[in-house]
Formats: C-alpha cells, sequence, structure tokens
C-alpha cells in the first residue's frame, strides 16, 4: 500500500484546482454548467462556481428516475423502536417529494425561504429537506434531542417561513412527544411562524393550532407535485446550527453547487461507493453526518441509504450486524462511541455468530476521537478496513481519511489518516508557523478551503471572522489540536476550546453555563468535559452559591440537573454536579478551564503563573475527589511553569 497516489493528487488539487474540481463538477447535473470553477474573495471564503446553476433535488432524485433506476430503492428505513421497516423507491421518492414540495408552495414557501425541521427518523424527514431543495427553500434541521429553548433560538436565528416536524420520537426510554417541545419553543420565540406541517406518528398523536397546524397527510392530498427549479450554484441549500464556545449556536450555510461537487466526489473517493451500492450511516438527520451522508451523498450519486431509527445496543448488541446483513450493506459508517457501547455489552462479539457480513467492505468512524483499542476491536471482529475520519459540521465532508476509492493506505490506528485532496492541513504554532511532526499545535487549513465546505454563517459573518479566519491569516482554523508524523499522518488529540463532545454530539460549555447561572442560588458556574470510557466525554459543572442562602444541596443540584435537561435536552447528558466555594481564574478574572480538565482527568498540572487564587485549585481537586473522579491521594500539583491554562 502507497500514499504516493494521494500525496500526487493532494498536489494536483491544490495546484489546479480549476482543472480537479472541474473534472469532479462532471458527475453533477447542471442547468448552466460551471464556466469558472472559483472565484477568491480578499478575507472571505470565496465562491466555488460562481454562475453555475442546477437543482440538489434533480442532482439527488430525478436524474436517477430519468436514467433507470426509478425501482430501485432510495431510501430502507429501519426502526428498532418500532420493529419495522419500509423502502421507498426512487420513482416514489420523486413522487413524494415533488407532491411534498407542492405543499411547501401552497403554504407560501418560496426561493429562498427558511424552512425549520424538527423530526425524527423517519422517511419523511428525507422528503421534507429534498422538498425544501426541489423549490430553493432553504432548510434547518434541527436535531430532535434538543429541547424547545434550543428549537426556539435556532428559530430566531433562522427566521423560518414554516416548521415542519412529527408528533414524537421513540427512543429506548419510550415515546418522546415533539409537538408540545414545538409548541412550546413556538411560543419562546420572537419570530412568529405562521404554518406547521405535522406528521402524527401511530405513538402519539400530537394537538394541532387550528389555522397554524397543517396534517402531513392533508398537505399531501391537497397538493399539486411542482418541478425542480433552477438555483445558482452559491444559493444556499441549508443552514445547519451547530455549537461554538459561546451560548449562541453558529448556523453554518452550505451551497448548492459545491456540495453537489464534494459529496458525489466523496462518495467514491472516500467511501468507494457508486450507484447501486447501499450505504448506511447510522447517525441522526440532525447532525451533519445525517445531512451528508445519510441524505445528500448517497442519492446525488444514486446509492441506496439506509435510515436508522434506534441505538447500537437496543434490542441487543447484534442489532447494526443483522442490518448490515439484511439489507446487504457495503460500507457502514458510525461513531466510535457506538462501537464501544456495542464492545461494553459484547466484548467477545456473540452477536455477530450467524450473521453473514460478506457484503460489507468497510466500516467507517468519525464525530469523536477513535482511540486505538476501539479500533482495534472493531477490525478483529469484523475483519474489514476499519477507516477513523475526522471532519465536522463547517467542513461538511472528510478533511482527513483513508480514501478506500482512490487507493488504500496503511490504518494507523489513533490517525484519522492523510488529508483527503482539497484540503492542505496544516499544524501551526501560537504565531501561525508551521510545527515539526510529532509537535502538537492548532490545526488550521489553509484557503480556500474545498468545494462543499461552509459558505458562511447565517446572519453572523463577523463571528466567521472571529472564530475562524482572523486567527491565522489565510488559514481557516479547526478548533481542534493534533499534529503530523513522518507520514503525514494527522492525529488529532482535542478540542483547543470549550466545546465538548459527548457521544459524537458537539455541545457548548458556554451554553451549559447559561443554565447554571440562570439558577437563582448560583453566582457562577464553569463546565468542563470529563473521561468517560463510553461517551468519550461527560460535562461536569462546577457551581459557586450565592453567598447567605440556607440551601438543601442535593435539591441543588437535583434542579440544576433537572433544568439543564429541560432547556438543552436529554441529549446533554449532565448528571455531574459539584459546589466549590470559588473557581480558579487568572488575575485577570479568566476561568481556568483548562487546568481543571487536566486535573479530572488524573493529570498533575503546573501552577498557572497567572492563578489568582492557587487554594481555588486545591479546592477543585477535593471536590472531584468527593465525586470519585480523581483519588485524593493523587498528588496534582507538577513543577511552577508560566502555562495559564
Ligand atoms: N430525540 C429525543 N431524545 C433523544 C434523541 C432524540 N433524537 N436522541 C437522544 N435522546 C435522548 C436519549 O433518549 C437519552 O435520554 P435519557 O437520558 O432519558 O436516557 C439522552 O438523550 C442521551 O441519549 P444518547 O446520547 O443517545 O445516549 P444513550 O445513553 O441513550 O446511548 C450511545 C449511548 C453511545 C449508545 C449513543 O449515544 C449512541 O448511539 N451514540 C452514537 C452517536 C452518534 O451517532 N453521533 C453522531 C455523530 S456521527
Ligand atoms: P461535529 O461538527 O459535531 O461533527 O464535530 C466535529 C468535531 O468532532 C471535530 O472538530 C473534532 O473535535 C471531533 N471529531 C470528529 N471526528 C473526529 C475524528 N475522527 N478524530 C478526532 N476528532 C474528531
Amino acid at each position: 500500500m502507497t500514499h504516493a497516489k494521494i500525496r500526487e493528487l493532494q498536489r494536483h488539487a491544490w495546484q489546479q484546482p480549476q482543472a480537479y474540481w472541474s473534472q469532479a463538477a462532471a458527475a453533477i447535473d447542471w442547468i448552466t454548467p460551471p464556466k469558472e470553477v472559483f472565484q477568491p474573495q480578499p478575507f472571505g471564503l470565496g465562491q466555488w462556481f460562481p454562475g453555475a446553476s442546477l437543482n440538489t433535488c434533480y442532482n439527488a432524485v430525478d436524474r436517477h428516475v430519468e436514467a433507470g433506476r426509478g425501482e430501485q430503492v432510495a431510501i430502507h428505513t429501519v426502526s428498532a423502536m418500532t420493529n419495522s421497516a419500509s423502502a421507498m423507491t426512487y420513482l416514489e421518492l420523486q413522487q413524494q417529494v415533488a407532491r411534498f414540495a407542492g405543499g411547501l408552495v401552497r403554504l407560501g414557501v418560496g426561493k429562498g425561504d427558511r424552512v425549520v425541521i424538527y423530526m425524527p427518523m423517519v422517511t419523511e424527514t428525507a422528503i421534507a429537506m429534498l422538498a425544501c431543495a426541489r423549490i430553493g427553500a432553504i432548510h434547518s434541521v434541527v436535531f430532535g434531542g434538543f429541547a424547545a429553548s434550543e428549537l426556539a433560538s435556532r428559530i430566531d436565528d433562522a427566521t423560518p417561513k414554516l416548521v415542519v416536524s412529527a408528533s414524537c420520537g421513540i427512543e429506548p426510554s419510550g415515546v418522546v412527544p415533539y409537538k408540545p417541545l414545538l409548541d412550546e419553543a413556538l411560543t419562546l420565540c420572537q419570530h412568529k411562524v405562521a404554518n406547521t406541517i405535522l406528521l402524527q406518528r401511530p405513538q402519539y398523536q400530537g394537538e394541532l393550532q387550528v389555522g397554524r397546524d397543517h396534517l402531513w397527510q392533508q398537505v399531501m392530498a391537497d397538493a399539486e407535485p411542482v418541478a425542480c427549479v433552477q438555483v445558482d450554484a452559491n444559493d444556499p441549500l441549508y443552514i445547519l446550527y451547530t455549537s461554538g464556545t459561546t451560548g449562541k449556536p453558529k448556523g453554518v450555510v452550505r451551497d448548492n453547487g459545491g456540495h453537489a461537487v464534494a459529496l458525489a466526489w466523496s462518495m467514491k473517493a472516500v467511501y468507494n461507493i457508486e450507484a447501486g451500492d447501499v450505504f448506511w450511516a447510522a447517525s441522526d438527520v440532525g447532525w451533519v453526518v445525517g445531512h451528508s451522508y445519510i441524505i445528500y451523498g448517497p442519492l446525488l450519486v444514486g446509492a441506496t441509504t439506509l435510515l436508522y431509527e434506534g441505538k447500537p445496543v437496543t434490542p441487543d448488541a447484534g442489532i447494526f450486524w443483522r442490518i448490515i446483513e439484511e439489507y446487504q450493506v457495503n460500507a457502514f459508517f458510525t461513531a466510535p462511541t457506538a462501537i464501544r457501547a456495542i464492545k461494553r455489552a459484547d466484548s467477545e462479539g456473540k452477536g455477530l455468530a450467524g450473521v453473514d457480513l460478506q457484503c460489507l467492505k468497510a466500516l467507517y468512524l468519525a464525530g469523536e476521537r477513535c482511540d486505538p483499542d476501539t479500533l482495534e476491536w472493531a477490525q478483529r471482529q469484523l475483519k474489514v478496513p476499519v477507516i477513523d475520519h475526522w471532519w465536522q459540521t463547517e467542513t461538511g465532508w472528510p478533511i482527513c481519511a483513508n480514501p478506500l476509492g482512490i487507493a488504500p493506505i496503511e490504518v494507523k490506528p489513533g490517525s484519522p489518516g492523510l488529508a483527503v485532496p482539497g484540503y492542505m492541513v496544516e499544524v501551526l504554532d501560537e504565531l501561525g508557523q508551521p510545527l515539526p511532526v510529532d509537535t502538537q499545535g492548532a490545526i488550521a487549513i489553509k484557503l480556500p478551503l474545498p468545494p462543499g465546505t461552509l459558505t458562511g454563517l447565517w446572519n453572523n459573518p463577523e463571528r466567521l471572522q472571529s472564530g475562524y479566519l482572523s486567527h491565522y491569516p489565510g488559514y481557516y482554523v479547526t478548533g481542534d489540536a493534533g499534529y503530523f508524523d513522518d507520514d503525514g499522518y494527522l492525529y488529532v488529540m482535542g478540542r483547543v476550546d470549550d466545546v465538548l463532545n459527548v457521544a459524537g454530539h458537539r455541545l457548548s460549555t458556554g451554553r451549559f453555563e447559561e443554565v447554571l447561572c440562570s439558577h437563582t442560588a448560583v453566582a457562577e458556574a464553569a463546565v468542563i468535559g470529563v473521561d468517560d470510557a463510553l461517551k468519550g466525554q461527560l460535562p461536569l459543572g462546577l457551581v459557586v452559591l450565592k453567598q447567605g442562602q440556607e440551601l438543601d444541596l442535593d435539591a441543588v443540584k437535583a434542579e440544576l440537573i433537572a433544568s439543564v435537561r429541560e432547556q438543552i435536552g436529554a441529549v446533554a447528558a449532565f448528571k455531574l454536579v459539584t459546589v466549590v466555594e470559588k473557581l480558579p481564574k487568572t488575575r485577570s478574572g479568566k476561568i481556568l478551564r483548562g487546568t481543571m480538565r487536566k486535573l479530572a482527568s488524573g493529570q498533575a498540572v503546573a501552577l498557572p503563573a497567572t492563578i489568582d487564587d492557587p487554594q481555588a485549585l486545591e479546592l477543585v481537586h477535593q471536590a472531584l475527589a468527593k465525586m470519585g473522579l480523581v483519588t485524593s491521594a493523587q498528588p496534582w500539583l507538577a513543577q511552577p511553569s508560566s502555562v495559564s491554562g
């Protein structure tokens, strides 16, 4: 195995982007074919395929029907929660999408309007997204595990004309009614939404508000199918909110043209998937993995995708393997945390007994750092290449991978592989100088980013600059830290900012802190991520209480846990909270979260030279020991240094 071919393609994509990406663009059916490939923009991200036009829904659905794939299954929907499954062919998908798009038009939605989609993993979610693309409306899918106030803040930012939702989601713990959450969100938000469309599921009937809420079935019955409209390559296809360091989520904007080109290219290059193959990404449509590799990627290339409602270990740890066999899945994508959950429940792989996995060519893992143990366990059990690959909501498709469709490279556990051609990845020091191999620093990508990556942040050009572009002029900062080895393999070690990764879900410490501080008893709060064997990280809240109050500490903690669940959502998995007398800070008042994070992971820390009161750190250590997160006997103070945490 060699990576010379990848190196050559990296050079080609970097030195001749026009030739490189216009070749990739040939996989897309354009209405106005691109004349220009890339237009740079001073201090900005630039535009891919300016002046070209297309329709993403046409490329993902209609053209496959025209090419004779109408009878091929486009989407298998499998629910381990309701023990049911259904299949929809490309022809059926085209008919449903065209009709639902007609329903949206009838309710006043047009090109450029936003539509928020708050749905579980059902086929109708895919139909709603594709219907938006068909009429040039911009969808913004909000993950169903988020609470009403998170939904409300996204509605206020995206200002949609309409919201599409379902009556409920179904989790192992039972039915989760979505409609009351939607109603609450619509009351909480400033922006007024005139219409909603509700899919009633048999497990729970949502109450309809007359005049505002329309039944999915009725909308479909009343609608006329509509054709695909022409949109500019640079028109937004969707907004997807992700967590930054503050409590306010960032709306990542994706275009139509660059997105279609990059995703179609990545399906073959990274996942080795072509028309007629079956691809399964066991994620949720509310995350970028769901957008790119449950919906758009597989459908753009005419593959069959699988939409899964359920967990990796319910009803048992063999469920993934049985689904792969039953639907003849060729490539499977999940998060390392899901593999850890399976390994924990079935370390010997008994769930694989009697399952024929010959169809499966590779397992792909992303969403968080993949520890070598998990990767090696999966290799042993599945006996196929296990490919760790690294990317983020902002990039929309893999930055580093082992591109099996171009040339397989050696798998090095702990590394997501080489930079994918199109991305020029560097590891920089604080001054922006490239660091030597084996030296950890900030991972940055030299501009321009390839097609399919973010084109901006919705309503927030300043945050695009301050969050990504101004730190190292000429580069996009990923927010991750890591290093290269001698062979050019990248090792991604974690975030440099205050973003948490809980079971592959990206969450902001700032948002947790906002919620904790809104409790009447709390004076101050800090949230850090502590290591967890299953979920990678868990949030831990350290709170300082207002003085002079008679309080039942256990009751306060229970209230704090409940309010995070209520305001952020169950997915935050917030269960660890402790009271401290004061938070360790620098003399200028910056909370030393990094130092506390190290303490909580059992590392000895150097007293930051700028610390205001060293005793505060000692008190945090005692609190962590009381919670059993560290042992009290463990020495926690290393040699003094000038590190500021
Ligand atoms: N709607 C409503 N509630 C949801 C939800 C949704 N779409 N998704 C999760 N939740 C709830 C769960 O029911 C659970 O609630 P509980 O506290 O009442 O049990 C809580 O949010 C946490 O859910 P989850 O993160 O799924 O954790 P878990 O403990 O139930 O399961 C794993 C652990 C590892 C099995 C699970 O996190 C998993 O499968 N992770 C894969 C993650 C993934 O695909 N990430 C996407 C990036 S690729
Ligand atoms: P999200 O935008 O929610 O997909 O989260 C992206 C973040 O998850 C990245 O910036 C990384 O911090 C982390 N991440 C995703 N994939 C990997 C990986 N393969 N290895 C290490 N970290 C990863």
